[in-house]
């Protein structure tokens, strides 16, 4: 029988920043699948850059820049996912750092050329997600690149009811305590009101003809 651990069970409304970096020690480790999105900012990439990766999990992300000679800020709440993170990427003493801190109220007083919220604005309280994603803009440099990955609806809607697979009842891990549908219509406006324009959007990994996740990729064209 699945067990489900407890802090899937644990009302919406009782979940807290404690709580979630405990619950954010669980996080599958797939390096591919990091890979197979990231190469989608190739082409932004150069040495020059540094990368900022908000809710960097345990690096993966952040290593595939490191491993390419870019140099990446990596910043979780979750102080034993940097752990991991620091450990994933061997030689981040030369060209990454990572730091636990708070993305919606991050403020490093410094701007980056690639900034990344990877599977992460869905798992911010709701009422932060608009605030992270103006954080990020906020530090992003003039003609930098805002990278943002996040369920799509249809996924919430059809995958986590589980009504397209036969045989399969819901999917508790799809209920993480804090797995909060973010809007795109919401990702784009906020682009837009701040001077971000939209170089990218697309959808990786289907579901019988169901996007998992959409991808944004913008410019900041204004300071
Ligand atoms: C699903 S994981 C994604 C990790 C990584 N970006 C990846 O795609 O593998 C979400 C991450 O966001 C982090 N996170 C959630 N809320 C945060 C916050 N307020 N400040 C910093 N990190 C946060 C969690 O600790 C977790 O590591």
């Amino acid at each position: 029988m699945e067990v489900i651990p407890e802090y899937f069970l644990v009302p919406k409304d009782e979940v807290t920043k404690e709580l979630m970096k405990e619950f954010f020690e669980w996080i599958p480790h797939d390096k591919t699948e990091a890979d197979e999105t990231m190469v989608l900012l190739d082409e932004y990439l150069t040495t020059e850059k540094i990368v900022l990766d908000l809710g960097c999990g345990i690096g993966l992300e952040s290593r595939y820049f490191a491993e390419r000679g870019t140099a990446v800020v990596g910043i979780d709440i979750s102080h034993k996912n940097i752990i991991k993170a620091k450990l994933n990427n061997p030689d981040y003493r030369k060209i990454s750092s990572f730091m636990v801190d708070d993305i919606t109220t991050l403020n490093l007083d410094r701007q980056f050329n690639i900034v990344l919220l990877h599977d992460v604005l869905e798992h911010v309280f709701k009422h932060e997600q608009e605030l992270t994603l103006l954080n990020a803009i906020k530090h992003t440099a003039k003609n930098g690149v805002i990278f943002i990955k996040c369920p799509t609806e249809e996924y919430k809607e059809k995958f986590c009811r589980s009504d397209i697979l036969p045989g399969h009842h819901v999917n508790p891990a799809c209920f993480q305590i804090l797995d909060e549908m973010v809007s795109l219509d919401m990702i784009k406006r906020v682009l837009n009101e701040n001077g971000v324009k939209l170089l990218f959007l697309g959808y990786r990994g289907f579901i019988a003809d169901v996007p998992i996740w959409f991808i944004v990729i913008g410019r900041k064209v204004i300071e």
